[in-house]
C-alpha cells in the first residue's frame, strides 16, 4: 500500500502518509474522518456553489502569478501517488493578490471514469464539470513550508480550474497528458519539460469565487483559501479520455490486477456558516414576465387609487 506518498508529495519529503485511503469501499470517504478526525469538520471542501447565494466583493482583487511563465528549472517532477498525478512546482513561483504572499508547491487532478463525463470536485449550480485541476500554494510569509503550512487557517491557497471538452487539444495540459503512460503505476515518477504553468490557467483571473476549506483529500486539514474560476478551460474529448485512462492506483509490484485510478473526487460538503464570496457582480437580472405583469398592474392600480382619492376624496371634503 501507499503509505508513504503524501498528496503534497514531490515537495515533502517520504513522510509518513498515515492511513491507507480510497474514495469508495471500506477505507471510502465516508470512513476517513475515522483515521483523520478533520475530515469530519464544519469547513471541509468541495462544495457545491450556489451562484446566486455568493455574495459579491468587489475589493477582491485579480490574482497575479508572478515567475509561472518560466519555471526556473528546466525539468519538472510529474508524479503518481495512487490517488492523483502530480506535478511538482518551484517555490519560486508566487501567488499576489490574496491577504498574503503564497508560493507554489504542486498541482494534481480530478476526473471521472472513462465515458463519464463528470469528474470534478467543486460544483457550480449542482453541475459537474467533467475534471478539475488544483494548484496548491502555501503561505510563504508566515510559514518555511507547506508541511507547516497546512496545519494553520489560511496557510494553503488552492486554485480551482474546472476542465470542460471543447472541439481542441489544449497545447499546455498536452504538456502533462503526454507523459502519463509513463507514470502508469503508483509509485512511478518521471522528470518533464519544464513549460509556462500560467497557461495551464483560464484567462480572467480577477474573476472569482472565494471561500475557507480543506483539503479534499486526508488528512482533510481545513486551512485552505479557495478560489474556484467561474470560467472552465476547454480541453479536447481525446485529452480528457487520457487523463481518465492512463493510470493505475496499484503499483506495479502488487500481485493483484492492476487497479485504473478513477473516480478521484469527494462528494460536496455542506456549507454550513461560511461564506461564498464572488469576486464580481451578480449578472444583471431581467425581470421575469410575471414581474413586468406585477409591476404594471400594480402601476396602474396606484394611478386609479391616486385618481378616486383626488377625484372623490377632496369632492367629499368640499
Ligand atoms: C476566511 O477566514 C478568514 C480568517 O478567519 C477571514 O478573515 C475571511 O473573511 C474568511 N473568508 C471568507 C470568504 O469567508
Ligand atoms: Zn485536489
Amino acid at each position: 500500500m501507499l503509505r508513504v506518498l503524501l498528496l503534497l508529495g514531490g515537495l515533502a519529503p517520504a513522510l509518513p502518509a498515515g492511513p491507507h485511503w480510497t474514495y469508495e469501499g471500506p477505507h471510502g470517504q465516508q470512513h476517513w474522518h475515522e483515521g483523520h478526525p478533520d475530515c469530519g469538520g464544519r469547513a471541509q471542501s468541495p462544495i457545491d456553489i450556489r451562484t446566486a447565494r455568493a455574495q459579491p466583493d468587489l475589493s477582491l482583487p485579480p490574482l497575479r502569478p508572478q515567475g509561472y511563465e518560466s519555471p526556473p528549472s528546466p525539468e519538472l517532477s510529474l508524479a503518481n501517488n495512487g490517488h492523483t498525478a502530480v506535478l511538482a512546482l518551484p517555490p519560486s513561483l508566487r501567488l499576489l493578490g490574496l491577504p498574503r504572499t503564497f508560493a507554489a508547491v504542486q498541482l494534481h487532478f480530478h476526473w471521472g471514469r472513462p465515458g463519464q463525463a463528470a469528474g470534478a470536485e467543486h460544483l457550480l449550480d449542482g453541475h459537474r464539470a467533467p475534471a478539475e485541476m488544483h494548484v496548491v500554494h502555501f503561505d510563504a510569509e508566515r510559514f518555511p513550508d507547506a508541511a507547516a503550512a497546512q496545519q494553520h487557517p489560511g496557510g494553503l491557497a488552492v486554485l480551482g480550474v474546472l476542465l470542460e471538452v471543447g472541439d481542441d487539444p489544449h497545447p499546455a495540459y498536452d504538456n502533462i497528458l503526454r507523459h502519463l503512460g509513463s507514470i502508469r503505476y503508483a509509485g512511478q515518477t518521471v522528470a518533464i519539460p519544464s513549460f509556462s504553468i500560467q497557461d495551464l490557467l483560464p484567462a480572467h483571473l480577477d474573476r472569482y469565487y472565494r471561500y475557507n476549506g480543506s483539503l479534499t483529500t486526508p488528512p482533510c486539514f481545513q486551512s485552505v483559501i479557495w478560489t474556484l474560476f467561474p470560467q472552465p478551460v476547454l480541453i479536447s474529448q481525446a485529452q480528457l479520455e487520457q487523463l481518465q485512462g492512463s493510470l493505475y492506483s496499484t503499483e506495479e509490484a502488487e500481485q493483484e490486477e492492476p487497479q485504473l485510478l478513477v473516480d478521484n473526487f469527494r462528494a460536496p460538503q455542506e456549507l454550513n456558516q461560511r461564506l461564498v464570496l464572488s469576486s464580481f457582480p451578480r449578472e444583471a437580472e431581467g425581470y421575469s414576465t410575471g414581474e413586468v405583469i406585477a409591476i404594471i398592474f400594480g402601476a396602474v392600480a396606484g394611478c386609479v387609487g391616486l385618481f378616486l382619492a383626488v377625484h372623490f376624496g377632496a369632492r367629499r371634503m368640499r
